[in-house]
């Protein structure tokens, strides 16, 4: 990749880059819409991820390549408008450039920027987080300034939330950042805190992607944020973290249906969170296995950010030998369903997953074995 990544640099500006950066792609392990509820959540970052190579131009222009698109997008010097149609990608290391002076940080003049991946988009692999903080820590690099990891983070967020206009939590950009080989990140989204749990050995993670995506998938992850501030603010407090299972129960009356519904999932899940990390730590895999699949099936019937084809994987998987348990990872309304696996799941029963799934739906998942990985660093040139 490394060499691609500058070979690729070279061809397209005529020059070699400066900085390079990576930033991996993530698992959500379990926590499903949590982060911006203020709960916990487990999530691994992946042996994927996105690469970003710098050099600093004179000329004040910032000029933005892509593996993935053709062409080159120039921003001129104090551009900061969002970007759309083909060039909409861009809003991604341009939200981070805009975030910087938020947090004290100075924005880089003009470069020229590649950006490369390994990661399939819209899998629920969360490549958008990734952009981020690879192009964040490009871009102090390049400015010689190195704030803690946390602020990377939250700058790579507050590019997504301000910028790009998705109003997600911490968990991306926190796993992102704070990823290492062989463990799960867990993040505490009250403060935020991050730390690392060691994984069990012996499991291994298999993601379906299915490809398909709601259309209205930005609006429905955003109107499920409304739907938790709203219920959060009937039960009388700033976030659902701060209710507990027997309190949501308690107040089922005064919350709608719908209300009542999305604050169990939240709170429900927030216990599995913690349920989840108590079997890792006595390294017992079929407890967290059936921990996964509650939380599918709490998304499916309570949060109801499941579909059709995420669910059948998950039936599927659950009926298959060697699987621990599976459930759909990310934001949810299409993208990639997870499965906890030991070492004896191996291609012949993946396939046998994805032709089941062809059968059904005409097309077959995208089928992806993936290790854990380390979190964004920056790449010696
Ligand atoms: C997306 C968001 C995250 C998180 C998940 C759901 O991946 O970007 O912040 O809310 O959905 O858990």
């Amino acid at each position: 990749m490394k060499t691609a990544l500058v070979n690729l640099f070279r061809a397209t500006f005529g020059r070699a880059p400066e900085i390079m950066a990576r930033a991996p792609g993530r698992i959500e392990f379990i926590g499903n819409h949590t982060d911006y509820n203020g709960g916990t959540v487990l999530g691994a970052a992946i042996d994927r991820g996105v690469w970003v190579a710098v050099a600093p131009r004179e000329d004040g222009q910032r000029r933005f390549a892509s593996d993935q698109r053709a062409g080159v997008v120039a921003v001129s010097w104090g551009n900061l408008d969002k970007r759309s149609g083909a060039e909409s990608w861009v809003n991604y290391p341009l939200g981070v450039v805009a975030a910087l002076p938020a947090f004290g940080l100075r924005a880089p003049a003009g470069f020229d920027y590649l950006a490369m991946s390994d990661l399939p988009t819209g899998a629920g692999l969360s490549s958008s987080a990734a952009i981020e903080l690879a192009s964040g820590l490009a871009f102090l690099a390049m400015t010689r300034q190195e704030p803690s990891r946390e602020t990377l983070v939250k700058v790579g967020q507050h590019a997504e939330n301000q910028f790009v206009g998705v109003p997600c939590g911490i968990l991306d950009q926190g796993v992102s950042g704070f990823g290492r080989k062989d463990h799960l990140v867990f993040i505490d989204c009250r403060g935020p805190t991050f730390a690392t749990v060691p994984l069990p050995a012996g499991a291994h993670f298999w993601i379906f992607n299915t490809h398909t995506k709601h259309a209205l998938v930005d609006g429905l992850y955003a109107a499920r944020h409304r739907e938790c501030m709203a219920a959060a603010q009937t039960l009388g407090v700033g976030q659902l973290v701060d209710v507990s299972p027997a309190e949501v129960w308690a107040a089922e009356a005064r919350l709608s249906p719908g209300a009542f519904k999305r604050a169990r999932h939240i709170v429900e899940e927030i216990a599995r969170v913690t349920a989840t990390q108590d079997a890792l730590r006595a390294g017992d895999l079929a407890a967290v296995g059936n921990l996964l699949t509650a939380s599918h099936r709490s998304s499916q019937t309570l949060f109801e950010n499941s579909t059709a084809e995420l669910d059948f994987l998950v039936e599927t998987l659950g009926a298959t030998p060697h699987v621990f348990g599976a459930r759909l990872t990310g934001g949810g309304f299409g993208g990639a369903v997870m499965a906890l696996t030991s070492a004896k799941f191996g291609a012949a029963q993946a396939d046998a997953v994805a032709a089941a799934y062809a059968v059904k739906f005409g097309a077959r998942p995208d089928v992806l074995h993936t290790q854990t990985g380390d979190g964004a660093a920056l790449v010696a040139v």
